[in-house]
C-alpha cells in the first residue's frame, strides 16, 4: 500500500497547481473517483484486520475530507480568477472618446427626444424642465385636479413615504407639473416644451412604469385655438415626415384645459404594419386643450388678459409609431440586439434638423438602414 502521507502531499500538490477546472476534474478523478488512487486504496480496508480498520478507516476518511477541501478551494479560486478575467476583458472604458468601432447606439427615446425638440425649437419654443420627484401641489392641485378629484384615482401615482410635514411627494405622474413651475418662475410670455421622464404604476405591452411625455405650454395674449391646431399640424407633418398627415381633433376632458381634445391621426393598418399619414383608421397621439382659467389663476396670472393652450404626448408612443416597434417594454430591456436595430448612430445629427442640411440629406439611423 501506498505511503498515505506521500499520497496526500502529492494529491494537494496536484491540486494546487491545477490551472484550470477541467484539470481540477482529472485530478479529482484520479484521486477520488472510482478507480481513483484513494478509492482503490480504500478498498484495502476490506481485507484489513480489525485492529487495522480501526487505525487505518479515521485516516482515510481525514485524507478525503482534507483533499475535498482542497479541491474546494481550488475551485473557489480559480472561478474567482475567470470572473476577475472576464470582468477585466469585458470592460469598457466609457471615457474614451468614440470611435467606429465601439457598439453604442443612441436610443430611440434619446432620438425622438432630439427630434421633438428640433422641432419646437425651430418654431420658436425653448426647454423647460422640472423634478422627476414632485410635489403634489404642482403634479395636481395646481393643475385643477383638487385632492377628491377622480383624476387623481386614473393617475396610478407611485407616492413616496410621508416627510417630516406629513406631505408625500409623487414620481411625476405626467410632464404637466412643468407647466406650473415655468408660469411661477417668471412673468410671461411663455412658449416651453418639457420633455422628460414621467411615472405610473402600470405594466403591459403599451405600458410601463417609467414612460416619457413631452409637455408642451404656449400664454400669450390672444392665443387662441388656431395656433394650437397650426403648431400640432406642423409638429405631425416634420416629425413624420410627410407633407400630408390627416389629422382630427376629438373634443375631451382634461382638468387643466378647457375646452379639451384629444388629437388622433390618420393611418392604416397594412399586413399586421401600421402606416401613418393617411387612411380611414385613426390613433390617438396627444391630449391638448385650451389652458383653463383656473390654472392660470392659481398662478396668479389673470385669465382676462392670457390666454393659451397645452399638449402633453408620450414620447415611447410615437417613437414606437414611428419606426414600427411593437413591444414597450422591449425599450427598457437593455438588449444589444434590439438596440442595434433600433438604434441610431452615435453623434447622429438629429434626422429633422434643417441647420445646414437639405431635406433629402437626413442622417439615416440604423433603424431605416436596416429595413
Ligand atoms: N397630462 C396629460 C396626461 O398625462 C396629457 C395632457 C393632456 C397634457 C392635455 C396637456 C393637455 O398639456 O393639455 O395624460
Amino acid at each position: 500500500m501506498e505511503d498515505l502521507q506521500t499520497l496526500e502531499t502529492e494529491i494537494t500538490a496536484e491540486i494546487n497547481t491545477a490551472a484550470d477546472m477541467a484539470s481540477l476534474e482529472d485530478i479529482r478523478i484520479a484521486a477520488l473517483g472510482k478507480k481513483g488512487r484513494v478509492s482503490l486504496m480504500m478498498r484495502e480496508l476490506g481485507k484489513m484486520s480489525v485492529e487495522e480498520k480501526k487505525e487505518f478507516g479515521p485516516r482515510f476518511n481525514g485524507l478525503k475530507m482534507r483533499l475535498n477541501d482542497a479541491l474546494a478551494d481550488r475551485k473557489a479560486l480559480l472561478e474567482e480568477e475567470a470572473l476577475n478575467a472576464r470582468l477585466q476583458s469585458e470592460r469598457i472604458d466609457i471615457t474614451l472618446p468614440t470611435s467606429p468601432e465601439m457598439e453604442g447606439s443612441i436610443h430611440p427615446i434619446t432620438q425622438v427626444m432630439d427630434e421633438v425638440t428640433e422641432i419646437f425649437t425651430e418654431i420658436g419654443f425653448s426647454v423647460a424642465e422640472g423634478p422627476e420627484i414632485e410635489e403634489d401641489f404642482y403634479n395636481f392641485t395646481a393643475l385643477n385636479i383638487p385632492e377628491e378629484h377622480p383624476a387623481r384615482q386614473m393617475h396610478d401615482t407611485f407616492y413616496l413615504p410621508e416627510d417630516e410635514e406629513g406631505k408625500r411627494k409623487v414620481l411625476r405622474t405626467h410632464t404637466s407639473p412643468v407647466q406650473i413651475r415655468t408660469m411661477m418662475a417668471g412673468p410671461p410670455p411663455y412658449r416651453i416644451i418639457a420633455p422628460g421622464r414621467t411615472y405610473r404604476c402600470d405594466s403591459d405591452a403599451t405600458h410601463t412604469p417609467m414612460f416619457h411625455q413631452v409637455e408642451a405650454l404656449v400664454i400669450d395674449k390672444n392665443i387662441h385655438m388656431g395656433h394650437l391646431k397650426w403648431s400640432i399640424e406642423e409638429f405631425c407633418r416634420r416629425f413624420f415626415e410627410l407633407d400630408n398627415v390627416k389629422i382630427r381633433f376629438r373634443p375631451s376632458y382634461f382638468p387643466f384645459t378647457e375646452p379639451s381634445a384629444e388629437v388622433d391621426i390618420g393611418c392604416t393598418f397594412k399586413d399586421g404594419e401600421i402606416v401613418i399619414g393617411d387612411g380611414d383608421d385613426w390613433l390617438e397621439i396627444m391630449g391638448c386643450g385650451m389652458v383653463n382659467p383656473r390654472v392660470l389663476e392659481n398662478v396668479d396670472l389673470d385669465p382676462n388678459e392670457y390666454q393659451g393652450f397645452a399638449f402633453g404626448m408620450g414620447l415611447d408612443r410615437i417613437a414606437m409609431l414611428k419606426w414600427g416597434i411593437p413591444d414597450l417594454r422591449d425599450f427598457f430591456a437593455a438588449d444589444l440586439r434590439w438596440l442595434k436595430h433600433y438604434g441610431f448612430a452615435a453623434l447622429d445629427i438629429p434626422s429633422l434638423s434643417t441647420h445646414g442640411k437639405k431635406a433629402d440629406d437626413k442622417a439615416a439611423p440604423a433603424a431605416r438602414k436596416g429595413k
